[in-house]
This record gives C-alpha cells, structure tokens and sequence, in this order.
C-alpha cells in the first residue's frame, strides 16, 4: 500500500510496489530522456540531468533487490552506462526494461533478459525458448533466504536453471535475499514470489534502513507469536512467512540433525525439509509439484476433459453439445456469441468424472477441499445460486424453531428470510446510524454484549444459537471479528458464528485484512486460546469476576473479557459472494466452515444444502468456482494489493484534485467509523504520516476499520443525489456501480480494475465538475443559489433513520421481556391469510390517527426501500411514528414490499387478538420415545 507521497525513497514505506515500482522506472527512463536530449545539444544542465537519473537509479535498486528481472546482469549494465555518461544506452536500455515489466513480456520472452548490445551474454539465463507458443507455462519467482555470499548468488541462480527440464510445467527464477528481514520485505514486496526456500543459519537484521518495517515486525509478527525469542531465525521465518501469505510454499533446507527439523510440530507451516546440499534436483521437483498442486483445478480441469469427449445425450439439456443451437436456423447467434466450448461443456449428468455438487465424491469433493485449504476453513461447500442461498443454507442447517438468532437489522435480506424458513426468533440489534449520509456503519460490540446478557439475566441465554453479522459492510466498515468472537465467548462459550462476507471473501489475501476475516480471526482464536498465558489470564478474570459473569454488572460492557479456554467452542461460518470479488460466474457462492462441533449438524447442513441447491446446478458456475479459488491461491496477493492501491489512488486524486474536489469527496475512515471506534487514533490512510504499520495497528486495535477499497463518494455536494448521480454516470459514461444513498453513491475496486479505469473515472468526474461551474458561470446568481437550496436539501435535511420498534406483543413470549426478539415466522405466515390483512395508503390520515390512538400498527411483510437497502419493516414489527415519517420522506422509487396504490399491508387488530406466538415447546420426555417392550 503507497499510502506514502511519491517522493518517499524509503522502501519499507510501501506495501504494495507494483504500482509505485513501475513509476519510478518510468521516471527514469524520463529522467534518461531529458539528459540524452541535454547531451546532445550540450545543454549546460547536462549535468544535473545526468545526476538526477543516477538518484533515481540509486533509489529504484533498493527495490530491485527484491525481483529476479531486471536483475543483476542488467542493472550493472545498465549502473556502466549512467557511470560511462552514456545517456543514449542508458534510455534504450531503461525503455526496454520498463516495457517489460509494464507489459510482463520478461515472463515469457528471453530477449528481455539481454543487454540490446550484448543479446548472447544471457542466453541461457531463462528456458524461455520452450514459451514459444506451444504452450503458456506460468512464471514465478522463488526466494531463497540463505546464508550465503552475495557473491556466490549468481553461481547458485545459474546451478538452479540447469535443473530445468523441457517437461516442467512451470518456470521460476530465483531471487535471493540473506536475512530475516529482508526475507519478510521480498515476501511483502514481491507477489510473484509463490515459494520461499529458507537454509538454516540465515542472520535477522537487514542492513538496510526500515523503521517501519522493524515496528512492523517487532508489533504485529512478534505479538502474534511469529517471531520468538529464540535465534532459530530460519524456523521463524518459516512461520512469519506463512503468517503474511499462508498460500506460499515453504522449503527448509538444514545440515543439522534434519529429522529432528521435519519432526517438530511447530514446522508443520513448512511443506518438506532437506539436507542441505542433497538433492538439489528433488527440491526443484518439489517447488514445481508444489505449485502444480495449487494450480490443479480437478472439477475445471475434468470439464475441460469431458467437453472434447464425443457424447451422445439422451438427458434433458438440449443445449448440451450445442446441436439444437449451431444447426438452428433461427438462433444460431447464440451459438456464435458464446462460442463451442459452453455448450460442450454443458451436460445435466453427474457421471463421467462430473460429480453431484449435492453430494460430492469425486472432482467437486476435491475441489471443495482445496477451497478449504485456501480459505482457511475446514470445509467449503459450493454454492450455485449466490449468497442469498448461502446464507438460508446456514441459518436453516443450524437453527430450530425457537433459537435466538441475534442479527444486525441492517443485513442482507436473505437473514430475514432465513429467520422466516428455520422459525428462529431474530433478536435485531442496531448498527451505528450515518444519518448525515443515510446509511448505517456496523454493530458496536457493546450493542452485542449487551443483547448477550440482557438474555442471560432473562434465563435465555442457552437459546442464542448464533449471531449474524456482516463483514464488511456494503459501505466497507469492516469488524473487529477476533474481539467480537472472543468477548461474545466470554458471554457463551458455544455462541455459532455466522459472518456474512459476502462482499468480503477477497480478504483472505491481503495481510492487512485477512485478521479480520472470520477464517482468518478464528485461526487467530484457536491459536490464543491454547496460550498458556491466555489461561492465566481468565484465571484472573475469573478471580475478579466469578467463574459465571453476573449479567446485571453494567461494567462486563466496557471490560475486555476473556474466554474460558475449558469451555469454549469455535465454530465461525463464512458465507462469501465469491462473483463479487473473484472470477467466478455470477451466482457462484461458497460457504466457509470452521466449526468443532460440526459432526454434531453435519447431517442437518446436508438437509438445508438439499432443501436450497437446485438439482441443476450451473457447471459453469462450479467450475469457475474451482478457477476463482485456483487464481487467488496464486496471484491473489498481487491482485488484491494492486486493487487495495487503485482504491487509494482514487482517493487521493479526488481529495486534493483543485477541481473535483469542489463538488466530490471520498468519505475517509474517519467519515465512516466515528472517533470512539477508533482506539488506535488512526485517523486515515491518506493522513500524512501514515504508513502500513499504523494502518496494521489500526486493524489489529480498532473496533471497526474501513474497506479502502469500497468508496463512498459523495455526490450531494455536487447536487446529485445518490440514484440520479448513478444514472448520469451510467447513461452518459459506461460506468456501472450499484449502491447509492441519499447523497452518496459508492465505488468498489477489485482485483479487475486497472488504473486506466480510475484515470477515466477521474476524467469523468473533472467533465461533471466543470459542466457544473458551466452553469454557474451561463446562469449566473440564480443558478448558483438554485443549486445552494439542492445541496443543501440532499446534504441537511436528512430524514432520521428509524431503529427497529419491536414487535407486537402477539409475537412475543413475554412482552415484559427487556429482549426484543419475536417470531417473525408467525406474522409472515399471518398475512398468507388476505382476510387477516388490511391496506392503508400512507398518506391517509388513518394512519396518524392509528399511531396517536391505537390501535397498533404491524407490518404484515417486509418493506425494503432501496437505497439505502435494508428493511424499514419486517412481518410482526410494531410501525412506529418515526418509520412513517422516514418513509414519508423517502423519495426513491423502489420500495420492495409496498405498493404506494394500495397502501402499507398491515395484519388486521382481529387477527393480532388471536395470533398467539406458539407455545414455549415442552420438553421430549424421553420416556415416551421408548418403543413398548
Ligand atoms: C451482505 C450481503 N449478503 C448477501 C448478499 C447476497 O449475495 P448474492 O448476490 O451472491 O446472492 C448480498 C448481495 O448484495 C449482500 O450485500
């Protein structure tokens, strides 16, 4: 992450150097330029060109360290022609590196590798001549973390290409590097890095200058147990390596006792130790079987199979082969818009190798667990018809008619839905409103907690199953998961987790993000609660507090409370929208299971995965799903970074561009997540003087952090409000997105953006400032004070968003209960009955008669206004004044669940006097289950 200005030389400064890498080389090649065009007309500023390309030079080798091209042959040629006062080479030269590494090429073509004078010095540096077309053969780069001299890498780099055999399905070059720390910069820094090779014996200190690298490395690796006291850097390097980018495959080479090495469960970070100077061959194997296995997409790759098969079918799936479409004569254009291959990959069977997504032996079994493997979950199970399945299929598998489901009200609908189908009773908890822009932010945890005891005190506590959040937000408030998970396991040691990533599933492979992903922190959990010193600390706890925290004691909501180790359970769910953020068709979805006791509802989940799963699920969908997880195993570090960097690119080219920023800004963090969630103090990513270390603090610490890479930029400033600025964006500049507020619409990068987009988009948004200041200047005082009134209208008169009521004592077992959940599944089922419903139009007076005397108003169903998205009634909730007057007020046209003709559906007063929440189930007496004797 550049968070950086461009003029920084540190190179620990950044994080992702992809981007800011590339520039600098661009800059040199500038640089070289205006001295070749100095010398030549021996300008007096000859001088200081030449001196300016050697700093820029000097600066780009510290990067450059750390990446095999252009590597050391090239910038020793290429340090001569700047020392020789050869500006001509040196722009030829510097040309033709940037364009290599702008374009790649240096992956596949071996002229990259030459000097353009000396074109034989290199020639067997890469095995590029086997990339000539006749198969791609993906490029990568290996660190090896040895002791050795400097001197002697050029020698070992050339040992390790003689190993390369024409068979080899991948190709690597080395980079070597001979420290701890300058081992975690090459890991940090260079995402083509797939495998680390560590030697035994390597030192810690690099002898470069990296403050913020050390205060990376001695506040986050060593407080997470990565780098100990101990001096076996090599074995601690292993971890922290893993710790940053688990995908990575580590080798350990050691000339010590190495049975001893490969026996120590804490290696098990580490995919095959060696002896050192055995076998050089066999550790080339293992890189590259290493990587094969990443790369290996069974169900894709036996779609591949199976499309070029000659097969007759005789199922019912016309389009499968194509016949009915390519001889067709009337839709044979489908045919030529999607090409062969679809169709040929088209079947309804699940033999052949195929697989039944429902019950999964073979290829999708696979598949699944290498998904799982990847995530960092214990189980994947993939999902064809997108997250809003994904999530019925979890609250359905894992809650019974009766539980307590706490639920942030502002989630997915899909968790509404899924309260309806099990029958769970949704306790809703509140987000933090962001009234100014119409929107919420995330659940405080306190709002939680206190849910938590308040059922505890109730003697409810064992009935809250689960609690769902989602993380991030749609707006990009992203949760602390660990401290949520941990302090709520205090409270109930069993709680189930259910964290809706569905925009978030990308996480996993940014470091940054990846400890506040559900995986990621229930790792981080698992670890903790072995810690001995974990232990002491809840023996502590338990010394002030009891062993049993007494729910009425108002301080538990602003102490940090710790687990029980003895008691407790993990068991996190993830749901992630796997098209939102990978490359996976539309609709593809995974659920992420880590859960201890999931033999326990193993069963139940394979009924609620049969209960939602179409028998016919999109193959495509499956087999993109099985890419997405290939894809990001390998390149999702890179992808992720650049998409983390594109996003702040854009916010800084709005911010402090003199025009744009008149009428748009980006809400930073601390627009999105107000001061007291903010411990760290971490105020934004573009304040001057952060840096990735602050940043990581702020993730670790804070109890919400933003997304960076979801941008809410608003709009009203500019007079639009949230729909009509999208439609304009749509209509007159091809650019789509799909979240807007009031004033607000919000952009997303993703690992497809490039920075052509973000230019273009900064293009667009300096047009609209200007057709702006047009008007303005063509009006006159009119105008200018006609748009004043609209800013002012989108950006003051802000209804206020109305929290959730209750629900209406028909729903509820006690209506003394200070605990708001309801059993929404019998008011839903209520309105099924016309004759139990009524309409009144919402502007009638009826209705403000009804709220000032009785009697009550209740929703008869869901009413969803998009924006801003979330549900401003659900089926049993008492309509309170505050929700009428913000549905007064609303002016959007899409209101799910309201016609405006016919009014609010509302369940009738004689149907609430008899509806009765179902009894309180008895309990089985186990007795009368015995067969007779
Ligand atoms: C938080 C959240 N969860 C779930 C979903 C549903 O995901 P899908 O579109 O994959 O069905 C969405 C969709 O926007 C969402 O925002």
């Amino acid at each position: 992450m550049s968070i950086a200005p461009q003029t920084s030389t540190r190179v620990d400064q950044f994080f992702t150097v992809a981007e800011a890498r590339l520039d600098r080389w661009r800059s040199l090649l500038q640089a070289a330029r205006s001295w070749e065009g100095s010398a030549n007309q021996q300008d007096p500023e000859k001088v200081n060109h030449a001196s300016n390309t050697l700093g820029i030079f000097q600066e780009l080798l510290q990067w450059e360290d750390f990446f095999a091209y252009p590597g050391p042959v090239l910038l020793k040629t290429l340090s001569e022609r700047i020392a020789g006062g050869d500006a001509s080479g040196t722009v030829r030269l510097a040309q033709s590196i940037s364009a290599a590494l702008l374009t790649h090429s240096y992956r596949t073509n071996l002229n990259d590798w030459d000097s353009d004078e000396s074109p034989t010095s290199l020639g067997d540096r890469l095995p590029a001549r086997s990339e000539d077309g006749v198969r791609h053969r993906p490029y990568f780069e290996v660190l090896f973390v040895s002791p050795a001299r400097p001197a002697v890498w050029n020698e070992l780099a050339d040992d390790l290409r003689k190993l390369r055999r024409p068979e080899d399905a991948f190709v690597y070059e080395p980079v070597f590097v001979s420290n701890f720390e300058d081992a975690i910069l090459g890991t940090i820094l260079n995402g083509s890095v797939e495998t680390v090779v560590i030697y035994e014996g390597i030192s810690f200190a690099s002898s470069r200058n990296n403050p913020v690298l050390r205060e990376f490395l001695t506040s986050h690796l060593l407080a997470t147990g990565g780098v100990g006291a101990s001096r076996q850097y090599a074995l601690e390097l292993a971890k922290a390596v893993k710790l940053i980018r688990p995908e990575l495959d580590v080798f350990f080479l050691s000339d010590r006792a190495v049975e001893k090495v490969a026996g120590d469960i804490s290696a098990d970070c580490i995919r095959r130790v060696f002896y050192q100077v055995e076998e050089p061959l066999e550790l080339h194997l293992s890189i590259l079987d290493a990587i094969a296995d990443r790369f290996q997409t069974p169900y894709f790759d036996n779609l591949q199979k199976y499309a070029q098969r000659p097969i007759g079918t005789f199922h019912a799936l016309p389009v499968a082969r194509g016949k009915s479409i390519f001889k067709s004569n009337w839709i044979r254009d489908m045919g030529k818009f999607y090409g062969t291959n679809l169709f040929l990959a088209e079947s309804s069977a699940t033999t052949g190798g195929l697989d039944s997504l429902l019950e999964p032996t073979g290829n999708i079994k696979v598949a699944q667990q290498k998904a799982a493997r990847a995530f960092g979950a214990d189980h994947v199970f993939f999902v064809t018809n997108g997250t809003s399945t994904s999530n019925k299929m979890v609250e359905q598998a894992l809650l019974a008619p009766g539980d307590i489901m706490i639920v942030d009200r502002n989630c997915h609908k899909s968790h509404h839905y899924g309260a309806v189908l099990s029958g769970a009773l949704p306790l809703y908890v509140e987000a933090y409103p962001l009234t100014k822009y119409s929107m919420y932010g995330a659940v405080p945890l306190r709002t939680i907690k206190k849910a938590l005891l308040d059922l505890k005190a109730e003697g409810k506590l064992d009935r809250a199953r689960m609690l769902v959040l989602t993380n991030c937000t749609f707006d990009g408030q992203v949760y602390n998961v660990e401290r949520v998970m941990e302090e709520c396991l205090a409270i109930k040691p069993d709680l189930i987790f259910l964290w809706d990533e569905a925009w978030f599933g990308f996480a996993r492979w940014s470091p940054f993000y990846r400890r506040r992903t559900a995986m990621g922190a229930a790792a981080v959990l698992e670890r903790k609660f072995k810690d001995p010193a974990y232990r002491r600390a809840y023996d502590e706890q338990a010394k002030k507090l009891g062993p049993d925290l007494d729910p009425k004691d108002a301080s538990l909501l602003d102490t940090r409370l710790v687990v029980n180790p003895d008691k407790v359970r993990i068991r996190v769910y993830q749901t992630n929208s796997t098209h939102k953020s990978m490359s996976s068709l539309r609709q593809g979805s995974m659920v992420l299971v880590k859960d201890q006791d999931y033999h326990t509802v193993e069963e139940q989940f394979h009924e609620a995965v049969f209960t939602h799963a179409s028998t016919s699920p999109n193959l495509q969908i499956i087999a993109t799903l099985d890419v997405a997880r290939r894809q990001m195993e390998l390149e999702g570090y890179e992808l992720v970074n650049r998409a983390i960097q594109l996003a702040l690119d854009l916010r800084r080219e709005v911010n402090t561009h003199p025009l744009i920023s008149k009428y748009f800004r980006i809400l930073g963090a601390d627009e999105m997540v107000p001061t007291e969630f903010r411990n760290s103090g971490f105020v934004d990513y573009l304040t001057p003087g952060s840096n990735w270390a602050s940043a990581v603090k702020a993730l670790r610490e804070d109890e919400f952090a933003l997304d960076v890479t979801r941008l809410t930029l608003v709009c009203g400033s500019a007079g639009f409000d949230g729909t009509q600025f999208k439609n304009l964006l749509a209509s007159e500049y091809d650019i789509q997105l799909n979240k807007t507020s009031r004033n607000s619409i919000l952009l997303q990068t993703n690992i497809n953006n490039t920075r052509s987009d973000i230019a273009h988009l900064i293009k667009v948004l300096v047009e609209i400032s200007q057709s702006i200041e047009k008007r303005f200047a063509d009006g006159g005082p009119e105008v200018e004070e006609a748009f004043g009134t609209r800013v002012k209208s989108l950006m003051e008169d802000v209804p206020n968003l109305p929290n959730f009521s209750r629900f209406h004592n028909s729903f509820r077992e006690d209506s003394t209960s200070v605990t708001s959940e309801g059993d929404m599944r019998s008011a839903f089922f209520g309105a099924y009955r016309e004759e139990q419903c009524e309409h009144i139009k919402l502007s009638s007076p009826e209705i403000d008669r009804r709220l000032k005397e009785g009697p009550e108003l209740v929703s008869a169903n869901f009413v969803i206004p998009y924006p801003p998205g979330f549900p401003i009634m659900v089926p049993g909730q008492v309509i309170s004044a505050e929700t009428i007057e913000f549905m007064r007020k609303l002016d959007v046209k899409e209101i799910h669940g309201f016609n405006a003709t016919l009014g609010l559906k509302l369940l009738k007063p004689s149907y609430l006097r008899m509806a009765k929440m179902p009894d309180k189930r008895e309990a089985v007496d186990e007795s009368k289950l015995q067969p007779a004797a």
